[in-house]
């Protein structure tokens, strides 16, 4: 019997999956983040933690775990857990990628679309009992999508979801900058694989799917917001710290860009005063990517069972480390 610490809710049936299996659950159940004191006393006699991606995993509190074998992160992304440390120290590390895929990449379409055809504006127009004449140069006018060339930065699983969408449902064409070349998404799309310079230049939206790492943080800077079009717009629902998004407000401001849709930010839960402010063709949503119901519980089920793999002695579904 093993002692398995979540830092937050966990749907009741997975949590009894845990249970049948003879292991003791201790769940945070507080409002808000566990504290960090309170997380490295729980775990001081505990073999598994189920954690999330804004619980910081580091080597103060790994080092503090004695016990622990395996970390569970309930995300695709795991740049909140000290992965060399945990290596050193023999803790499994894994996270739950597929199962949230399409779950993001509708998420970015969502961004993109509302964006280009300025929905939130819109709504919140109507709500405020605005409702513009029809004309043909009417507010609120917003620009095309279908047909458009979109610039895929990463094109790992959720880039080639966010390309394949684009691809068979609005005609796009698509570019895409990545490490490797990927030959099926070239396949299915026609997509190209261009410099980053060429794709900032040639696309009409371009979204970001790329890990956080040294070499991807400030990807977006102002250098690069400047080879952007005056008609592009930005999404990113991968990491936050890939944009500088003082930077972002800067092109927004001075029309370097036209739009951008957002769903991660530098300093969750801080969003840039900036860019709250701007509302012309910005859209920003909270961090929503992979919230969808039946994500959401796929994530948590693959969590439980990377957690009971490593328990028994098995190796785990998805192991990052
Ligand atoms: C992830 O899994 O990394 C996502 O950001 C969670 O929504």
């Amino acid at each position: 019997m093993a002692r398995i610490v979540c830092t937050s809710y966990l749907f009741p049936d997975q949590t009894d999956r845990l249970k049948d299996a003879d292991h003791k659950v201790w769940i945070h159940e507080g409002d808000g983040p566990i504290p960090r004191e309170r997380l490295i006393a729980e775990l001081a006699d505990a073999e598994a933690l189920i954690c999330l991606l804004t619980d910081r995993i580091d080597r103060e509190l790994l080092g503090a775990a004695q016990r622990l074998r395996v970390v569970a992160n309930v995300a695709v992304g795991y740049e909140n857990v000290d992965i060399d440390t945990a290596s050193e120290l023999g803790i499994v590390v894994t996270n739950t990628p597929d199962v949230l895929t399409e779950a993001t990449a509708d998420l970015t379409f969502a961004l993109l679309l509302a964006a280009a055809r300025r929905i939130a504006e819109a709504d919140a127009a109507v709500r405020g009992g605005e409702f513009p004449a029809w004309g043909l140069d009417q507010p609120l006018t917003g620009t095309d999508v279908y047909g458009k060339t979109l610039g895929i930065v990463g094109m790992g699983r959720i880039g080639t979801a966010v390309a394949r969408r684009g691809h068979s449902g609005f005609g796009m064409r698509i570019l895409y900058h990545n490490r490797t070349r990927n030959a099926s998404a070239e396949a299915e799309f026609d997509a190209e694989k261009v410099a980053f310079g060429r794709l900032l230049e040639g696309s009409d939206f371009v979204s970001v799917h790329v890990p956080l790492t040294d070499e991807t943080r400030h990807l977006f800077d102002r250098d690069t917001f400047a080879r952007m079009k005056p008609t592009a717009i930005l999404v990113n629902a991968a990491r936050g710290p890939v944009v500088d998004e003082g930077a972002l407000v800067r092109a927004l401001k001075e029309g370097e860009i036209a739009g951008a849709g957002m769903d991660v930010y530098e300093r969750e839960p801080e969003v840039h005063p900036g860019l709250i402010r701007l509302r012309e063709r910005v859209v920003l949503t909270p961090h929503l990517g992979s919230a969808t119901r039946e994500a959401r519980r796929s994530m948590a089920r693959l969590a439980v069972d990377n957690v009971l793999a490593v328990l028994s002695g098995q190796p785990s579904l998805t192991p990052v480390n």
